[in-house]
């Protein structure tokens, strides 16, 4: 097995995660602090979200220059401090490579921008209107209902941004940017990250004219762009990283079908993993979760794909919001995370089962509406709960009871429960590596096992909100995992793993 097959990854959101220079946002330097406490969890690898050069307009995802570090973030020393201390402890690091769009402020697009002419003009996508007086196409940029081209007043002509006016789209048709982004993956392999988080990769092959389906016309960008050609440049990239050893590439793929997901690892040859995002869709229902599982497990062992599991991320509510703060639901969440056949990625939080913070309207910074699933990680339980008095973006109300300080003191809390979850994992094979087996669902219970040679552990999760039969005879058992005396039944919402004889 790859290591990247059996770590579980963190996603670290670097402005909330810890703010070691005390002007309110997160920082390198405060997430080389937190390594110890990343040790002390039993995670074994961090993706870092974006902290190059950038104008914020998208926090980080609109990047102005690849090859360096924000000064908010801190300097490339501090990034090398960090991918040393994190070795050092056995943590792989893989940072976020942004290969869509740049920012507006990035020095290519200042020169495409500045003349038809110009050599890098053939960077970025640039079109005219046609005839009768229409865009290119009809793809809407994403968090609104506006077209995906501005025209800009230098030229005359418009350019495709998927996401922000501030965000155009590279011309992945161009060789030069091929290389130019190619150099930027060797730029961070040389200096030592053990791979990348890749942003809407999936986006970065495109055919614009697929636009004249009426029916095609209320959906977003990222469901219009999954073309072939995307593979042929996936190929390239994933043979500059075969250049070096042991890195792995995770892909954005922004899609919801498990089996278009699957078709990105390629012939292994394309990525080494991607996210498969259905599961932040799934309600909290047995047949609902069975039917993902089964539909994950079928499509990616067809074409030898190993899957990756992800409840939330910075993007997306927090698992306490979406499932409705019921603390027996975060955990059992947790409990799929870890227990599923695939990699987990855990987002920084959710080890203390936060819910998202409420942000008033007059702290909203992010125009996506995704503030309130980056609010701070609460580290100290006094207010201002290990940050400076100002943070970038408010706590939420339950910051103080969630923090680390005082989950690490209660040894009954979500904190505890994930850290043992991740040590039970870290010890199992079978959680590990082993095949799925006999998943079903009786009522609202969903039971499967995890083979291994001969080891068996088999895991049940209750859905429902009253408590529920144990699906296992005492025969079957030989020992209880979790909870780790026999209970007289599955508790509303619980869940347990036991091992079987
Ligand atoms: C990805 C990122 C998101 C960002 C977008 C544009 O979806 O996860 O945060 O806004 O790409 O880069």
């Amino acid at each position: 097995m790859a290591w990247w097959e059996e770590a579980v990854f963190y996603q670290i959101y670097p402005r909330s995660f810890a703010d070691a220079s005390g002007d309110g946002v997160g920082d390198l330097r405060g997430i080389t602090s937190k390594l110890d406490y990343l040790q002390v969890l039993g995670i074994d690898a961090v993706w870092i979200s974006p902290f190059f050069p950038s104008p914020m307009r998208d926090f980080g995802y609109d990047v102005s220059d690849y090859c360096d570090i924000d000064p908010v973030f801190g300097t490339l020393h501090d990034f090398d401090e960090l991918v040393d201390e994190a070795h050092r402890r056995n943590i792989k690091v893989i940072i976020d490579w942004v290969p869509n769009h740049t920012s507006s402020d990035h020095p290519w697009f200042t020169e495409s921008r500045s003349s038809r002419e110009n050599p890098r003009r053939s960077w970025y996508v640039w079109r005219s209107l046609d005839e009768k007086g229409r865009l290119p196409n009809n793809w809407i940029r994403a968090w609104s209902d506006q077209p995906a081209w501005t025209r800009d007043d230098l030229t005359g002509e418009y350019y495709l941004h998927c996401f922000l006016e501030s965000q155009p789209d590279l011309n992945w048709d161009e060789p030069l940017v091929r290389q130019a982004m190619h150099n930027v993956l060797r730029f961070w392999l040389d200096r030592g990250v053990d791979g990348f988080r890749m942003d809407v990769v999936h986006l970065i092959g495109k055919e614009l004219s697929r636009n004249d389906d009426p029916e095609l016309a209320a959906l977003t960008h990222v469901i219009l762009n999954d073309v072939p050609i995307v593979h042929d440049y996936l190929r390239e990239i994933r043979s500059v990283l075969d250049g070096y050893a042991d890195r792995v590439s995770v892909g954005e793929v922004a899609l919801f079908d498990p089996h278009q997901v699957a078709t990105y690892y390629g012939q292994g040859d394309e990525l080494h993993l991607s996210f498969n995002f259905k599961s932040l869709m799934t309600p909290w229902r047995a047949s609902a979760w069975a039917d993902l599982i089964r539909e994950t497990e079928e499509t990616h062992a067809a074409v030898s794909a190993w899957p990756t599991w992800v409840l939330s991320n910075h993007d997306n509510p927090r698992i306490a919001t979406r499932l409705g703060a019921i603390e027996e639901r975060v955990r059992s969440a947790l409990v799929l995370l870890l227990s599923l056949r695939g990699t987990p990625f855990l987002y920084a939080g959710e080890e203390l089962g936060l819910p998202d913070a409420e942000i008033p309207s007059e702290r909203v910074v992010d125009p996506g509406g995704r503030d309130g699933c980056r609010s701070p990680i609460p580290w100290q339980q006094a207010p201002p709960f290990g940050w400076t008095d100002n943070p970038w973006l408010p706590f939420g109300t339950s910051a103080a009871e969630r923090s680390v300080e005082a989950q690490r003191n209660d040894v009954h809390s979500t904190w505890h429960f994930c850290r043992m979850l991740l040590q039970l994992r870290r010890s199992e094979p079978a959680l590990l590596r082993g095949t799925v087996v006999g998943l079903e669902v009786r009522g609202d219970v969903m039971v499967f096992e995890r083979h291994e040679g001969t080891s068996r552990l088999a895991v049940a999760v209750n859905f429902a909100d009253s408590h529920a039969e144990i699906p296992w005879s005492t025969e079957t058992i030989a020992e209880w995992l979790l909870p780790a005396m026999p209970p007289a039944h599955l508790s509303s919402n619980g869940a347990a793993i036991v091992r079987l004889r």
